[in-house]
């Protein structure tokens, strides 16, 4: 890029920045509730409502006490919620066969959601860990490994039970190969012509999931061991582009980058390379650092925020999935700058 700008003293790029009326003029990204995404936990039954301790602010509801907060959601602007399920450990099995249940947790949320705010959007997370009581996401062979194809039928039969019940987007969070053609697939043939796919195309195996897996459930499970046989490597990035392009190609409607602050290279290239609605998950980890500094007195908690989910705007995200959501809704509707 060569921007022609004059050379000091006739080029000032201060004069720009003296006044608020003239950094509004020449701000080039903008945040609003419109580029969340809300991710939230739902628990069983009624009335229940548990603390994340390692993600402030954060709550397991139950479907009874979620409308209100997806009420609320509505009257703020965010467009959408991100289910994300916590399954009682009798449920659990090695093939996460709950996942498939079309009465189960999830598809009973979404109905539930739907009926009460119909303009309200709800996208579900297509993946077995939280269903499974290895805490992997998909079905292991004798050695552990974790099969492709098989999980990807599972993950076909979860998207179908989650597109009857009323998701308007399906998620596929797993990384299996050609799982984004087989669930696209499986929805035009079920008549599902409207079911949107957002795929975690980059997802890398990412030590800032922790807390995620503490709120889900899905950490004691997994014990010691990771998912790096099909997540990827934190190193890489032009194999991000090339899972993009297969996720694409299979049907993708909107296409992902998780995490997010450390992954904005990635997020960049994809947005440049594609051209296609891309978003970024500012995933649990990366919310509990901002708020445990916070906490601290460390960080001055709501700049931090916002300063960092203008990041994922001005690196080339449509849309940011963030548990800071509300929070930062609420604060961009006060007023607050951004
Ligand atoms: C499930 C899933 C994970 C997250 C979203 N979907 C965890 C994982 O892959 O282990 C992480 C989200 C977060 O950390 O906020 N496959």
């Amino acid at each position: 890029m060569s921007t022609p700008y004059a050379s000091f003293p006739a080029g000032r790029p201060r004069r720009l920045r003296r006044d608020d009326f003239t950094r509004r003029l020449v701000r080039e990204n903008r945040l609003s509730a419109d580029d969340f995404i809300y991710p939230v936990f739902v628990l069983q039954g009624q009335g229940r409502r548990e603390a994340v301790p390692s993600m402030p602010g954060v709550e397991r509801l139950s479907l009874d006490l979620l409308l209100p907060v997806a009420e609320e959601c509505l009257a703020l602007g965010i467009p959408a919620l991100a289910l994300f399920p916590v399954i009682d450990a009798s449920l659990k099995d090695a093939q996460g066969s709950e996942a498939a249940n079309p009465e189960g947790l999830i598809p009973a949320a979404v109905r539930g959601l739907k009926a009460r705010f119909p303009e309200l959007g709800v996208m579900t997370d297509v993946a077995l860990d939280p269903y499974t009581n290895h805490g992997q996401d998909g079905l292991l062979d004798e050695s552990g490994y974790i099969l492709n194809d098989p999980t990807v039928a599972q993950l076909v039969k979860q998207a179908l039970a989650h597109a009857a019940a009323g998701a308007d987007i399906v998620a596929p969070s797993d990384m299996m190969d050609g799982r984004i053609g087989a669930v696209r697939q499986a929805l035009e043939a079920a008549g599902h012509v409207h079911t949107r796919i957002m795929a975690y195309s980059a997802k890398y195996a990412s030590a800032f999931y922790g807390p995620f897996r503490d709120a889900v459930g899905s950490a004691a499970s997994l014990g010691k061991s990771n998912k790096k046989v099909y997540q990827m490597d934190p190193a890489n990035s032009n194999e991000a582009l090339r899972e993009v392009a297969l996720d694409i190609a299979e049907g993708a409607d909107m296409v992902m980058v998780k995490p997010g602050l450390p992954y904005l290279d990635v997020l960049r290239r994809v947005k440049d390379e594609f051209a296609m609605p891309t978003f970024a998950y500012q995933v649990s980890g990366e919310y509990a650092m901002l708020k445990a500094a916070a906490q601290n007195g460390w960080l001055a908690h709501d700049a931090a925020m916002l300063e960092s989910l203008l990041a994922f705007k001005r690196a080339g995200a449509d849309g940011v999935l963030t548990y800071f959501a509300r929070e930062a809704a609420r604060l961009l509707k006060s007023g607050a700058p951004y």
